[in-house]
This record gives C-alpha cells, sequence and structure tokens, in this order.
C-alpha cells in the first residue's frame, strides 16, 4: 500500500466525520482517485475504523495533545485518527503504521506536520498503557457511542448494552441475498466456491449467504445476471414475515434503494407497488429491478399523501419500512453514530406514527401491514407500535417468533449481533374482518 492509500482515506474520513457527509458519499468522491483495487479495498476498510472508531481516537488525540488541532488541519486530524485506528483496531504493526501515517501528512500537503505525526504516534505507543485508562474513564470514548444513544440504550437494554456496544463495533460480515428466481442457494455456494470466494448458507434464513470477506461486487459471479443483491439477513426478513400470496396486491411504502421491494418480488408474482418521496433514490431501485430481472410499479411519492397517488383499490400487504434512527445497523453504516442527533427523534417518532395513519385505511380487511425498522429504540418500535393499536381498534398484533432475537411488546426485536445480524425491528398488525 503506498501513502497515497492513507491520504485519500484520511480525506474522505475528515468529510464524515467534521463536514456532515455520509460515508457512502465521502467514498463514491474519493476512492475512485485510487487506481488499484486492493488500494481502494484498504483504503475503504480505513475509513470505516476510522468512522466507527473516532469517538474514541479523536478523544485519544485530545489527551495527547491537549488542544484540539485547528479546523484547517481537519484532514491531518483524520490521517491521525486513523493512524491510532491501524495501531489499535486493525493490527498493522506498529513502525508500518507510523511510518505510512508520516509519508500520508506529507501526501495532504502538510509535509511541515511530518515530525508532529511521527512524535505524537510514537508517543501514544510508549504511554498508551497509562492513556487508555484515561480514555475509557470517558464513555463516548470506551463504548464508541455518542452520550445520547448510550443513554437511550442504557434505559432500554440495560441487560443487553455490553452485548449491543460490541456488536455495533465489530466489523459486520458482508451478506448476500441469493435470488431464487435466477439459482438455488446451493448451486451459488458451489459457483462460489469454484471462483475462490469463501461463504456459508445462513442457519435458518433460507436466502441468505455470509461471505468470509468483503469483496468488489463484480467479482461476484453471475452478479450482472442478476444471481444475488448484498443485503444482510435482518433485512431479508421482511418479505419471509410479509408473506405475499401470489397475485396479491402489495404496496412497499418506502421503498429506495429497493432490497426488499427486490426480493418480494423473487419471492413470487405478485401486482407490487413501490414508493419512495425521495426522486433521487429511484434510479438505484430501478438499477435493482432491472439487473435483477423484476418489474413492479415505481413511483416518486409522499406515502403520508395517499390522495395524490392511491387507485383506491385496498392492499392485501403493506410493508413500511420507516425512516429511523438506523442505531441498529451501525456495525454496517459507522457514519450514522457521528451524524445523527438526539435531536431528530421527536421528528422521526412523528413521522413514522403519520405514515402509519395514513398507510392503515390502504389495507383490506384480513390484510396484513408489516412495520420495520433498522431501529434498536424501543420508541420507534414496541412503542411505537402499542400506541398505533390503541389508536386502532380494527388492529390485531400477529405474533412473529424467530430463532433469534426477543419478542418485544407486539413486535420482534433484533438486537445488533443476535443471530449475527444487523438490529431490526418487525411488528405484523393484521386487520380485523375479512376480505
Ligand atoms: C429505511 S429506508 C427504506 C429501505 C428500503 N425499504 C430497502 O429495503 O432498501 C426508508 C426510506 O423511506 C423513504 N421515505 C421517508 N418518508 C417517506 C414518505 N413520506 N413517503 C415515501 N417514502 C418515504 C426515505 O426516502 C427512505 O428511502
Amino acid at each position: 500500500m503506498n501513502t497515497d492509500t492513507r491520504a485519500v482515506a484520511a480525506r474522505a474520513l475528515a468529510q464524515v466525520a467534521l463536514s456532515g457527509h455520509s460515508l457512502r458519499e465521502a467514498l463514491a468522491l474519493t476512492l475512485p482517485t485510487l487506481t488499484d483495487a486492493r488500494e481502494r479495498a484498504f483504503a475503504s476498510t480505513l475509513v470505516h475504523a476510522g468512522a466507527r472508531g473516532w469517538l474514541r481516537w479523536n478523544a485519544a488525540l485530545l489527551l495527547l495533545l491537549h488542544k484540539p488541532l485547528p479546523r484547517r488541519l481537519g484532514d491531518l486530524q483524520a490521517l491521525l485518527v486513523l493512524g491510532l485506528a491501524q495501531l489499535e483496531d486493525l493490527g498493522v504493526p506498529a513502525h508500518a503504521a507510523v511510518a505510512a501515517s508520516v509519508e500520508g501528512a506529507a501526501a495532504l500537503g502538510h509535509g511541515a506536520q511530518r515530525g508532529l505525526v511521527n512524535a505524537l504516534l510514537r508517543r501514544w505507543l510508549r504511554e498508551r498503557g497509562t492513556l487508555l485508562p484515561q480514555l475509557d474513564a470517558n464513555a463516548e470514548a470506551r463504548t464508541r457511542l455518542p452520550g445520547w444513544l448510550l443513554d437511550a440504550l442504557t434505559r432500554d437494554w440495560p441487560d443487553a448494552l455490553d452485548a449491543i456496544v460490541a456488536a455495533s463495533n465489530r466489523e459486520a460480515p458482508p451478506m448476500l441475498r441469493v435470488n431464487l428466481r435466477r439459482v438455488r442457494r446451493a448451486d451459488y455456494l458451489a459457483r462460489l466456491a469454484e471462483a475462490g470466494i469463501g461463504a456459508h448458507a445462513h442457519p435458518w434464513i433460507e436466502t441468505a449467504i455470509v461471505l468470509e470477506r468483503s469483496l468488489e461486487v463484480g467479482r461476484l459471479p453471475d452478479w450482472g445476471a442478476g444471481a444475488c443483491a448484498v443485503q444482510d439477513g435482518a433485512a431479508q426478513l421482511a418479505a419471509l414475515l410479509l408473506d405475499a400470496p401470489p397475485g396479491a396486491r402489495v404496496l412497499d411504502a418506502c421503498a429506495a434503494p429497493g432490497g426488499k421491494t427486490c426480493h418480494i418480488l423473487e419471492r413470487g408474482a405478485v401486482a407490487l407497488t413501490a414508493l419512495d418521496v425521495d426522486a433521487r433514490r429511484l434510479p438505484r431501485v430501478r438499477e435493482n429491478l432491472d439487473r435483477l430481472g423484476l418489474t413492479c410499479d415505481l413511483r416518486a411519492a409522499d406515502a403520508q399523501q395517499p390522495a395524490a397517488w392511491w387507485d383506491g383499490q385496498p392492499y392485501a400487504r403493506i410493508l413500511l419500512d420507516a425512516p429511523c434512527s438506523a442505531s441498529g445497523v451501525l456495525r454496517r453504516q459507522p457514519d450514522v453514530r457521528l451524524h445523527r442527533r438526539a435531536s431528530d427523534l421527536p421528528a422521526l417518532l412523528e413521522r413514522q406514527r403519520a405514515l402509519l395513519d395514513a398507510l392503515w385505511p390502504l389495507l383490506a380487511p384480513g390484510g396484513t401491514l408489516l412495520y420495520a425498522t433498522c431501529s434498536i429504540l424501543r420508541a420507534e418500535n414496541a412503542d411505537q407500535i402499542a400506541g398505533f393499536l390503541d389508536a386502532h381498534a380494527d388492529a390485531q398484533a400477529q405474533p412473529i417468533a424467530l430463532p433469534a432475537g426477543r419478542r418485544d411488546g407486539a413486535g420482534w426485536q433484533l438486537l445488533p449481533g443476535d443471530g449475527a445480524l444487523d438490529g431490526m425491528f418487525y411488528a405484523r398488525i393484521g386487520k380485523r374482518g375479512s376480505s
């Protein structure tokens, strides 16, 4: 790896941690400047590790520096955070991590700071025995989670807190969903083995394959022919729990980027309408549908305003994969912890409530609405659904029981790491009466 890899990663991390860019955006902007696929993969690993460890290693930097670096040195700050993450989390040998960080400073145009980078990282190595306990005395630095989220998780899941923190800070295994319309899972596993890609079947999710390590999707056999998609197993449960019968009218109210939409269509021929309020996100849904050989009625529309798009015919199934805090998927989206604020929650809760209320009249009697979030906060999940059931006499929770996770109120909560999956909540709500 050359030093430019570190410099590119530092620029991307500074964009994420200091300028509010999403990790996906920052990588899309910066990685193409690296021509070698292995360097791109390493830079991506670095940025993920840097975002995951920011609250810890940036606090360590403050211990070393006593005052923050000036804003104009934001990329150098990110380079130093990456240096510490390499030393402490990624197992990069000390001499390599220090030397490459020093060179990285020069590549960033901060040649005058090479001595500072060298001195700080070497001091860390000398004094880490006394500095680590100081870091661990600070809850954010210890858990790598923002204080507001830590408080909420302590309140909601006191007994599972340590497991949630550990799982949220571990790199998640990449997972695929096999398109069973195109290929059987056993045959696809054989194709992966032939291609030298280590993988195994998820023990109880029939479409899921767990890969041993990340790789660019173009290297997956028959990717272009729609043999599979990248999707965590927890998200693959949505189509199974929705269980749309053949020919059913189905609404996917919050569809982009279309992972669950495609899975519902792969399971059987249904008349599916997929909406998303954000028109800029629809091309990705279209790309996924096209690659997987699927079709549906895809529209840019606000699910809260059915008068603008609904034809008046009720749906047998509605999937509401609601906008949420994403607190269950920090292991895959480490930037969420840096961007989400406690003050975002009231508006999210109100949107979830408004979406549930607006969509309920569109469900046929005897039909089922599946409410899903990738959150682990009770306010967005069990409490939200309890409030909905109280306010709708014709709504009845249908039990869910999965091999991992736990019942919570009227729904089912997977915490991150349960069954080696992301954190997700599902509640299945039936409408009384027959269609
Ligand atoms: C959790 S994501 C959906 C993920 C998607 N179901 C999948 O599996 O790929 C939530 C989506 O809801 C959309 N959304 C938020 N408010 C909406 C509304 N009022 N109407 C329709 N879509 C909305 C957001 O733009 C976002 O794309």
